[in-house]
């Protein structure tokens, strides 16, 4: 049989290996080889692994919603309440659910007042802008349309999409 010629059946091997110190070198040689191919794939996966993990899709980022809720938590609720049912402390902070009616604002007009603050008629709430990045005041602003009726969104969302920027003057001014 070719194999028991060549030495590479098994039974032969413990044999020559024992006895032959030439042959015992060669099957170290060749494990040797073998072990720095294994630990080569090994690093090539590794490397490939490492490059994966910081490609963007990677990173773990919260939704808008959760992360607009983790802010109002942190920021609005000791005012507007846990739930954002209103009249938290002595600041009379109206409420921001379905119940009141935060809705009949645009998202830029509560952009800006959560930014520069709100003055209102024996009550004021204070600007909250070098608190909040930007996209943090996007994602609280996601997160009150969650408290919202589909039907009070709706109109929200009408407002929010004809609200002008930069108003055009419906009037004409006196000279
Ligand atoms: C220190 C207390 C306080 C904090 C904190 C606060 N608010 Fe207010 N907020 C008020 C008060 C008081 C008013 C009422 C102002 C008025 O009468 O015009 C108000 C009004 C509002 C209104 C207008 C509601 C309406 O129906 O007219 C919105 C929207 C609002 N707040 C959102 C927020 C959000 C979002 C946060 C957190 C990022 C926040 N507020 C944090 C006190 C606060």
């Amino acid at each position: 049989m070719p194999c028991e010629e060549d030495g590479w059946q098994p039974a032969d091997e413990t044999v020559q290996l024992g006895g032959d110190i030439m042959n015992g070198q060669f099957y170290l040689q060749v494990l040797v080889f073998l072990v720095i191919v294994l630990l080569t794939a090994c690093d090539a996966d590794g490397s490939a692994g490492a490059a994966t993990s910081l490609e963007p899709t990677a990173t773990v980022t919260p939704d808008p919603v959760t992360q607009g809720h983790q802010v109002f938590v942190r920021i609005c609720a000791q005012c507007h309440g846990e739930n954002a049912e209103g009249y938290a402390n002595e600041l009379n902070a109206p409420a921001l659910d379905a119940s009141e009616h935060a809705f009949h604002h645009p998202d830029q007009q509560i952009h800006d007042w959560i930014v520069n603050g709100k003055l209102g008629v024996g009550r004021q709430m204070p600007p909250l802008g070098d608190q909040l990045t930007d996209g943090e005041v996007h994602a609280v602003i996601d997160y009150l349309h969650t408290l919202w009726t589909e039907e009070q969104l709706t109109a929200q969302q009408d407002i929010t999409s004809r609200w002008p920027a930069t108003p055009e003057p419906t009037w004409t001014p006196q000279p």
